[in-house]
């Protein structure tokens, strides 16, 4: 790989929930016109690309998860004109633009899918997964919906059962089908003709089913979904022909990037689906899961590098809009100083980091308390047990100003009742807060190439306290050293003198750090 500065691999990754980020038009949902009204702070913030979740039109029962037109933008959310304005003003600030295409299944409103169901002889009937019940009446076969229940949807009038992995709203095309894969294919054309420059792929390994949907082995699980080994359902082997051509069409733009979600994949598997002719990035889950320990991030970051090949880059993130925010689950109330680590880790470890909107001011998600207070479909039907993902997607928190400066209607989702006290206006004014913390490290990495696209070597195996690295290239290298406890702890320093990138102290030999602090050091020449 090159080792100038390339956006994907050496820059920073922000995630942007639309209808959560700034509402220009005051509708209680966030828009493409608010997003560009914040271009400055994420420039100032130091980021090189945004990720937006899905911005097509659709009915929302998935909030946007469930497309219902590929190569348009929700009325919601703005018009293209709007989205344009977006590109040209992100790229007057080197911010790139990724998309998040949700290919593996539309909206039942989408005109495919109501052509579709309108006839077994409609031309497009064939662009999802039909089949007839079996003589009992039963679905075709065993697969279930990783959101509840059955897989199969019977259709009363056509007689016949379609597929959908998530709610039923959201059935699977049918990418076996030519004329799917041509139309598939186009969106990309169509968003990379626009000027986007990359694009994050909802569960790509779910594209393609067994031919024959053989019925899943079954194993020890405790919802129905857990209780299958998903070896018909997911991760098929047409799946590498299919990214080589998507890699293909990206390579015909400059500097473009496809990232994939994977869905139920060990590194090694995610790890197949990233190289020269495949993915540029994929996501894998396990650094984001893990419980605070050092050993616990060290290995998986470990893990996730050994399992990519020579011509693959890996990337990390810890929070995003379908989990509880990092600072939720690491943080003690509203102490950040859990949040301070976890920041820096993700910014030095190996791989380009993500960072999800809010999380730069250790945004808290928020609680819900009441079953009839959740939006999420699967907050509803799995609750009490799993209250669905609102939590994480509440509104930025932008000062402390009604509904903190996210819009001056009601929100769709409520701002979290810390807003007047955790607000971007107020950690801008404050030099110890977490987001000019969050700043200072952006800065740091960006003109350190080491941290960016440096080899990674653990200075501690198994460290109980102090995760210690360094990331070198070539004859440069920084040392990273993160306290995780809140208790005082010595470290030994490799041979040399050091300086602190963080607050220009002199070291060397045995140094002293204080809970939860973070060091960068440079060997001095
Ligand atoms: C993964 C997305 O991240 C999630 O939000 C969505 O519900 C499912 N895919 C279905 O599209």
């Amino acid at each position: 790989m090159k080792k100038e500065f390339l956006w994907w691999r050496d820059g920073i990754i922000y995630q942007i929930y639309p209808r959560s980020f700034a509402d220009s038009n005051n509708d209680g949902i966030g828009d493409l016109g608010g997003i560009i009204s914040k271009l400055d702070y994420l420039q100032e913030l130091g980021i090189d690309a945004i990720w937006l979740s899905p911005i097509n039109p659709s009915p929302d029962v998935d909030f946007g998860y469930d497309v219902s037109d590929y190569n348009d933008i929700d009325p919601k959310f703005g018009a293209m004109k709007d989205f344009e304005k977006l590109i040209r003003e992100a790229k007057k600030r080197g911010i790139h633009i990724i998309l998040d295409l949700v290919l593996n299944h539309t909206s039942d409103q989408h005109p495919w899918f109501l052509e579709s169901k309108s006839s077994i002889d409609s031309p497009k009937h064939d662009w999802y997964i039909w089949r007839d019940p079996k003589p009992n009446g039963d679905p075709p076969n065993n697969w279930q919906a990783v959101f509840g229940g059955p897989a199969w949807e019977f259709d009363p009038e056509l007689g016949k059962y379609y597929y959908h992995m998530f709610y039923k709203e959201q059935p699977d095309v049918n990418w076996r089908n030519p004329q799917v894969r041509a139309a598939m294919l186009d969106v990309f054309r169509f968003w990379l003709k626009k000027g986007v420059d990359g694009f994050r792929l909802d569960v790509f390994n779910l594209y393609f089913k067994d031919e024959a949907l053989r019925d899943n082995p079954p194993k020890v699980g405790i919802r129905a979904f857990d209780q299958q080994e998903h070896i018909y359902d997911v991760s098929q082997p047409e799946m590498y022909p299919l990214l080589k051509e998507i890699r293909e069409i990206m390579d015909g733009y400059k500097e473009t990037y496809v990232v994939g979600e994977t869905f139920l994949a060990d590194a090694e598997h995610t790890a197949t689906y990233v190289g020269n002719d495949k993915l540029h990035a994929a996501f894998y889950f396990e650094f984001a899961n893990n419980r605070w320990h050092p050993t616990r991030f060290l290995n998986s970051s470990l893990k996730w590098d050994a399992a990519l090949s020579e011509d693959a880059w890996p990337n990390n993130f810890l929070g995003n809009h379908d989990m509880a925010r990092p600072a939720t689950r690491y943080c003690f109330g509203e102490d950040d100083r859990r949040a301070r680590v976890a920041a820096a880790m993700l910014l030095m470890v190996k791989g380009t980091p993500y960072i999800y909107y809010g999380d730069e001011i250790g945004m808290r998600d928020i609680p819900i308390r009441k079953k009839s207070d959740v939006l999420d479909p699967i907050g509803k039907r799995f609750w009490p047990i799993f209250k669905g993902r609102d939590g994480c997607r509440s509104p930025m928190q932008w000062d402390d100003s009604p509904n903190a400066g996210f819009s001056l209607a009601d929100p769709w989702l409520p701002v979290h009742r810390n807003y007047q006290q955790r607000n971007v206006a107020q950690q801008q004014s404050d030099p110890d807060s977490l987001l000019n913390f969050v700043k200072k490290l952006i800065s740091i990495r960006r003109a350190e190439p080491a941290l960016q696209h440096g080899d990674f070597i653990p200075l501690v195996e198994e460290p109980r306290f102090i995760l210690a690295f360094k990331r070198v290239l070539e004859y440069d290298s920084v040392i990273v050293i993160l306290n995780f406890s809140n208790r005082n702890h010595d470290f030994q320093l490799p041979e040399g003198a050091y300086q602190s990138l963080m607050d220009g102290s002199s070291a060397t030999g045995t140094i002293n750090l204080k809970p939860y602090q973070v060091q960068l050091f440079k060997l001095m020449s």
